[in-house]
């Protein structure tokens, strides 16, 4: 039977890039190749973000243009996964009646057979929510074609709870894979070229697997995926300041492939913010977590996630998340504004009382000085030597290429004769806010 051609379009988290490659992989099994031709397509799958409501927005949007390609190809299968699908069920049916699908997190196993539903003229919908599924046996197609750096899920789920957060009511309990399959996964991407791998899960932190003998923890797991090959750097997403422990600090240091670079989410500077947020932990918690990053790992680099104007925020709450950014001196920072979520602990508790353009202003000035720390990081690396993989050419020119230093951020430089998955040791001469402008060392320059 010739094969039917899927086209996925992904938004939202590294997690649901993560998922649109086991869909994939699920759905070549059943003869569907993946397409980056969205003409071509015979099923088009959105996989979909609900953390704020611009995410869904977007997608709305998208959904009314694809309203148009089905009315030139009837037979076209229109189907909506991830965290929209598990928030809006069935009502999405009525709401958009061109899609015939409608999967959930934890229900992309039944894909195939949903298709056969499809086929048969019914609409399908699937948004059970599991307490096991990881999705451990599948091997995931990779959609991002670098061949240099791959995401592998090593837990799903958030028990969390934050009260502005939809995430555990879209992705369900949390649950960590066996970690077998995790260095399996890591031992054949490397094998395949692959020479960076980022562990993802909502919470990795929380990573836990109990065998007979003993519990195997994140920094049991990160140990054991950086020992794979010192030429496979890890990385991982996202983690919570309440779960950042000592032993996974230590274990950052020790090992050079695990890269300096770690993403702890803030949300507030305001300790009333963060216990109104249920994020378990204080302004003062926060910053011995950052003290002891800084006093056992002085090169990495820190970014966090901020929220502007959450519920009863006042001027006093804002000024305390200006002065702890200024204080941690974050690198990078994804910064937002607060959106309420419908069925949070938020949108049925508080009022989502702070005035929109209160918001805006706020989040404004904190995007202004996040770009004022951001641009002073990168100034402190003027003069400094990195180990740079090579990931392709830059945006700009053909002649430069472009890569990631351990610390997460991109530079660029002469293109010569590196190729992809190269290390390349380089010296800053320049930067912007957001590229570090390098030039190659001369005398030690590795490629494999
Ligand atoms: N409104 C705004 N931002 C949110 N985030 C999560 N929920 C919301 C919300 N309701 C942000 C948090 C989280 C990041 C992934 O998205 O900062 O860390
Ligand atoms: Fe949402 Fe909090 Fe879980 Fe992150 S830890 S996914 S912010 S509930």
């Amino acid at each position: 039977m010739p094969k039917k051609k899927l086209y996925i379009e992904t938004y939202g988290c590294q997690m649901n890039i993560s998922d649109s490659e086991i869909v994939g992989s699920i759905m070549a099994d059943a003869n569907y190749e993946a397409t980056e031709n969205i003409k071509e397509a015979d099923v088009i799958f959105v996989n979909t973000c609900s953390i704020r409501d611009n995410a869904e927005q977007r997608v709305r949007a998208r959904l009314r243009e694809f309203k148009s390609l089905k009315k030139k190809k009837p037979e076209l299968v229109i189907g909506l996964l991830g965290c929209m699908a598990e928030r809006l069920k069935d009502k999405l049916l009525i709401e958009e009646p061109h899609v015939t699908v409608i999967a959930g997190p934890d229900a992309y196993r039944d894909l195939p057979k949903l298709m056969t539903y499809v086929e048969e003229g019914q609409k399908a919908v699937n948004i059970l929510l599991s307490s096991s599924e990881t999705y451990e046996d599948i091997e995931p197609i990779r959609l991002d074609h670098n061949g240099v750096s791959a995401f592998i899920s090593i837990m799903r789920g958030c028990e969390n709870y934050c009260s502005y957060c939809v995430v555990p009511y879209t992705r369900g309990k949390e649950r960590s894979r066996n970690p077998q399959t995790i260095i399996d996964e890591a031992t054949d991407l490397f094998a395949k070229g692959y020479r960076e791998v980022t562990l993802l899960g909502q919470n990795v932190n929380s990573y836990s697997w109990e065998t007979e003998e003993d519990v195997f923890n994140f920094a049991g797991l990160i140990e054991k995926v950086a020992q794979i090959d010192p030429l496979l750097r890890v990385r991982f997403a996202t983690s919570h300041p309440k779960d950042l422990s000592d032993e996974l600090i230590d274990m950052i240091a020790r090992y050079p492939n695990i890269c300096k670079a770690i993403h702890l989410p803030v949300q507030s500077g305001s300790t009333r913010m963060l216990a109104k947020m249920n994020r378990k932990y204080d302004r003062t918690w926060y910053l011995g977590r950052i003290e002891a990053i800084k006093n056992r790992i002085p090169d990495s680099t820190i970014s966090t996630d901020i929220i502007a104007g959450f519920c009863t925020e006042t001027e006093e709450d804002h000024q305390e998340t200006m002065s702890l950014m200024k204080e941690v001196g974050f690198d990078l920072a994804y910064m937002f504004k607060y959106s309420e979520r419908p069925d949070t602990a938020a949108a049925k508790r508080f009022p989502d009382d702070v005035q929109e353009e209160v918001k805006g202003r706020r989040l404004q000035e904190i995007i202004d000085l996040q770009q004022q720390l951001s641009l002073e990081s990168n100034r402190r690396d003027v003069g400094q030597r990195f180990e740079v993989l090579v990931e392709g050419f830059s945006k700009r020119s053909n002649k430069f290429l472009f890569g990631r230093t351990s610390q997460n951020k991109v530079a660029v430089f002469e293109a010569r004769d590196f190729k992809p998955g190269d290390y390349v040791n380089v010296t800053v001469t320049d930067c912007t806010p957001a590229t570090l402008i390098s030039k190659v060392v001369e005398d030690i320059s590795v490629s494999e």
